[in-house]
């Protein structure tokens, strides 16, 4: 069933909610292990991290697919010109960022020669000294720019979504928020 003004499935309910969920945990450990010292503790988190990660990038490809074919949700609020772009610039760059943070960051580990690995899984092999073809310092600059601006853009984006969901529920006292927890609007 696609989504309609009155009612959203259940798959972009369950997608939001489990992405929002990966997404704003993936954040808060990105940004806490980075300033960890070195040792085994770091890196169990930064294999962790990169798990869930690429479980993210699954999942967040699905939704796309899913945009595609659905559309945007319209809005059960009239919120005039200005606040309706917002909206609209916001929920788009949530949903690239989706995307764009385990690619960019899939990128990072693969050029620094890290290789991949899902949950104790190889799927991509470390690089021991000049072997292998994907060491790559300018990739690596790339990967890292987009993921650690991704990382602060992210932190806007959903300081303004939340309330402005918030906003919506508490003030406007109308179904946005509903709608996104499975109620059907009135
Ligand atoms: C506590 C946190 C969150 C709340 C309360 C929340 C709430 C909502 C609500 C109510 C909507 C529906 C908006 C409408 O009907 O126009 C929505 C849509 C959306 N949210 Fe969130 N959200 C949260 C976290 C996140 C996170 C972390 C992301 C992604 C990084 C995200 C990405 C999106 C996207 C892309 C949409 C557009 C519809 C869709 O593709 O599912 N949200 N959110
Ligand atoms: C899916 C969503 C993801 C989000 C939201 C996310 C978020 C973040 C954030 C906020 C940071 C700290 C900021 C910075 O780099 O300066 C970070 C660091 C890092 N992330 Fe991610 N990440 C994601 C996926 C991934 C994936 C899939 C990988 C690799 C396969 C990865 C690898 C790394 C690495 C290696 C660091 C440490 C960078 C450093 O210390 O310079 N991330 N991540």
């Amino acid at each position: 069933m696609l989504d309609t003004v009155k009612k959203f499935s259940k798959i972009t309910i369950y997608l939001h909610w489990i992405i929002a969920v990966a997404m704003i945990g993936l954040v808060a450990v990105g940004l806490y292990m980075e300033d960890l010292p070195d040792g085994p503790d770091k890196f169990q988190l930064f294999g962790l991290h990169k798990s869930f990660g690429i479980l993210v990038l699954s999942l967040a490809s699905l939704r796309l697919l899913w945009r595609f074919r659905n559309g945007m949700p319209k809005s059960v609020a009239d919120n005039g010109p200005f606040l309706k772009l917002v909206t609209k610039v916001v929920h788009w760059f949530l949903l690239l960022a989706t995307i764009l943070m385990p690619i960019s960051g899939i990128i990072m580990s693969l050029s620094g020669g890290y290789g991949l690995s899902i949950f104790g899984f190889e799927l991509v092999a470390k690089q021991v000294g000049d072997a292998g073809f994907v060491a790559n310092e300018l990739m690596g600059e790339i990967g890292s720019t987009i993921h650690g601006l991704g990382g602060d853009l992210i932190l806007i984006a959903l300081g303004l979504h939340v309330v402005g969901a918030l906003k919506h529920h508490i003030f406007d006292k109308d179904d946005t928020l509903n709608r996104m927890i499975g109620k059907e609007a009135k």
